[in-house]
């Protein structure tokens, strides 16, 4: 993970980056910081590169990197599988090195399109006098842009400040819709802006040819080269078939407390349930291992710190992900589990006690004083109690293995201070109520500061993990959401299908560019298992039915192949709990004002 920077002036004063975008790039990668910067007078322009860099593997590779033609590059990235990188290798300098052999256009979108693995990029190509950026096809790295008033400087950013002045620059996620190039030449001679897009493309899909975004001033268009050039996207289209096999239509009108079992006597169902886990399963190691410090090992034998840690609610999604983790990550090596908790106010809490019609003694409804014991049990909200849960069955599992169950628990009074003073600016530009909710559970699971419950009593632990798994894009491409079902029923398996590929197209905007800025603010990387190439292509060309079966009840037919996944791997319990979404099962949206809707934009994002 690295926090990546560029700017550009048409004039030839000197770049500015503001001091507090400086700082939140390098939260992200505080182990090295570097800027470069050039001033060309013909054609006049003068650009600043600044990178900050986390050090993940192999070995610190301080960026902006420079090639001996004076191209720049900046890679916050990390490539999985496409290219090959030795293991003495450092990614970003082989990226560069094909970079650097590409004679046109087509070539660089040749490089970038063999790369399996988040990426965002900033390139600038010295001879051409112009600039590549971009973002991986899912959009797995945030970048931003902006411009200012006058037109007379441009920013790409992986991170910004939200400031509530309207005058100030104004940021925008760049759409994770393909690779762009700004021409500098032309921009700086004729002051209009030339900025070409190459879409991301199925070679067997008409490339698309129209695209709507705010964010860069009217005045500035952007074109689609006429050459009709894109960048080939490897992922295979979504399956649209609908003509379901009779078989799958009368399980689905047996009984509804349908054994996932019966499922699994099928040779043919067991064989793809196999091939998925192979596929998620390798998705999964490649993002565990090869990890820094695993060279050191030696030096902390007794104290042993956890190198990855899981956002882990104790739904499928993550319980699935923490037992294929336990498959790559060495016996002797903890796992960080974090889960995160918001404190319900007593009041609150008193209100949902009486309409689920509880009547125990041990919660803070109690009028007198709370004790310690009961104020302790404000933490229990759904998440807490199923993460527990999780955490017993993955002990049964694989009961040599620490697991560290990190009880996070938030107050009111912290959320507030955290989302005023860091929150609200990585939320930035998205501003949604839910976009609020979700950034901020994150940014606090993330942090990785909790106790850890043990026989001998409570401890302290900070999570130190820099790698993050999270389970985002299994309830996108299996049909978890509730609203699957309400467009199942209403139009069928031919909506659902059509939902869940315009779910697809779009989680880069909604979820990833927020979530890699929330965890990248802890020097941490957000890795998204679920969203690799390889497990998305599985998943694309699988019918739907396969993946998900609505027609049987919730908790069964949602995640259907995930949850005969869960099976054959062990699980028991977990593999039938429905959806719960984060905001509600870490009681975060309850704290809040309940009568707001998750699209209206929020308040207390903004900034003062
Ligand atoms: C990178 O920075 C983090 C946070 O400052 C620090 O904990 C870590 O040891 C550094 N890693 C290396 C390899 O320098
Ligand atoms: C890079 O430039 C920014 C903006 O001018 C400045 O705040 C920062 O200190 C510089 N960093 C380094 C490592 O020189
Ligand atoms: C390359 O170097 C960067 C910066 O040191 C580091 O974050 C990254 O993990 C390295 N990649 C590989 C494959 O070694
Ligand atoms: C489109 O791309 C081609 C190939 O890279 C290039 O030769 C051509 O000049 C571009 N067209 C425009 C209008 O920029
Ligand atoms: C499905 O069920 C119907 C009756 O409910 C039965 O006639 C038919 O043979 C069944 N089909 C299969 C493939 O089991
Ligand atoms: C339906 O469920 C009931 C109770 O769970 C069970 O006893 C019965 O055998 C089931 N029927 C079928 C056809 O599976
Ligand atoms: C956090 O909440 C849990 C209940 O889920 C409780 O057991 C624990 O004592 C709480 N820890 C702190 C430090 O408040
Ligand atoms: C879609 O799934 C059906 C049923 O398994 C299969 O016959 C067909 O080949 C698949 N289509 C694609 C494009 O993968």
């Amino acid at each position: 993970m690295c926090g990546i920077c560029f700017v550009v002036n048409f004039t030839a004063s000197p770049c500015i980056l503001q001091e507090n975008v400086c700082k939140k790039l390098r939260n992200r990668g505080p182990n090295c910081s570097k800027n470069i910067t050039i001033t060309i007078s013909d054609p006049v322009y003068s650009c600043l590169f600044s990178g900050h860099v986390l050090h993940m593997r192999g070995s610190l590779t301080p960026q902006p990197l420079l090639d001996a033609d004076g191209n720049i590059f900046l890679w916050n990235g990390e490539v999985f599988g496409g290219l090959t990188v030795g293991t003495k290798e450092n990614d970003t300098e082989i990226i560069l090195q094909q970079l650097s052999l590409c004679k046109c256009n087509s070539d660089i979108l040749s490089v970038l399109s063999q790369v399996k693995g988040p990426w965002a990029i900033i390139y600038y190509q010295k001879a051409e006098h112009c600039i590549w950026f971009g973002r991986d096809f899912f959009g797995r790295r945030s970048l931003l842009w902006s411009c200012d008033s006058e037109q007379s400087s441009f920013m790409l950013s992986s991170v910004s400040i939200c400031l509530p002045n309207p005058e100030s620059v104004h940021w925008q996620e760049v759409p994770a819709v393909g690779v762009y190039r700004l021409d500098l030449k032309s921009s700086s001679q004729d002051g209009n802006w030339k900025l070409e897009l190459y879409p991301w493309a199925h070679p067997d899909a008409e490339p698309p040819n129209d695209f709507t975004w705010e964010g860069l001033p009217s005045s500035i268009s952007l074109m689609i080269n006429n050459s009709r050039l894109f960048i080939t996207s490897l992922i295979p289209l979504m399956n649209m078939s609908i003509t379901t096999p009779n078989l799958e239509l009368n399980l689905s009108s047996q009984n509804s407390s349908c054994d996932l079992k019966e499922f699994l006597k099928s040779a043919e169902k067991r064989e793809m349930v196999g091939s998925f886990i192979g596929v998620l399963s390798e998705a999964v190691r490649r993002r565990v291992q090869c990890l820094p410090l695993q060279d050191t090992a030696a030096q902390d034998t007794n104290n042993k710190a956890a190198h990855v840690a899981i956002l882990f609610s104790g739904g499928i999604d993550s319980m699935i992900l923490a037992v294929l983790a336990d498959h790559h990550i060495p016996a002797d090596r903890p796992v960080d589990l974090l889960n995160v908790a918001f404190k319900l106010q007593e009041l609150k809490m008193n209100q949902v006690s009486r309409k689920k019609g509880h009547n125990q003694k041990k919660d803070c409804t109690n009028a007198d004083a709370p004790s310690d014991q009961q104020k302790s049990n404000c933490f229990d909200v759904p998440d807490r109690i199923t993460g527990r849960a999780g955490l017993q069955e993955l002990k049964n599992l694989s009961p040599a293995r620490k697991w560290n169950f990190v009880e996070i628990n938030v107050t009111q009074e912290e959320l507030k201070e955290m989302r005023e003073k860091r929150i609200s600016h990585l939320v930035h530009p998205l501003d949604t109520v839910l976009d609020d909710s979700i950034g901020c559970a994150v940014w606090f699971a993330a942090r990785g500061v909790g106790i850890i419950s043990e026989e001998a009593g409570q401890r302290q632990h900070t999570s130190t993990a820099k790698v993050v798994l999270t389970g985002i894009g299994a309830d996108e491409q299996l049909a978890g959401y509730s609203r699957h079902r309400i467009r199942f029923k209403s139009s069928g398996l031919e909506g659902l299908v059509k939902e869940l590929a315009m779910e697809l197209g779009r989680i880069s905007s909604r979820n990833l560019g927020r979530d890699d800025r929330v965890i990248g603010d802890h020097g941490k990387e957000a890795r998204f298992p679920y969203l690799d190439e390889d497990v998305v292509s599985f998943l694309n060309s699988l019918p739907i039915w396969e993946k998900a079966n609505l027609f049987l009840p919730r908790g069964v037919g949602e995640k259907l192949l995930l949850r005969l996944a869960a099976m054959e791997l062990g699980l028991g319990a977990s593999a039938l709990l429905p959806k719960r979404a984060m905001q509600f099962g870490s009681r975060i949206a309850k704290l809040e004002n309940t009568h707001e809707k998750a699209s209206d934009k929020c308040k207390r994002l903004v900034t003062s």
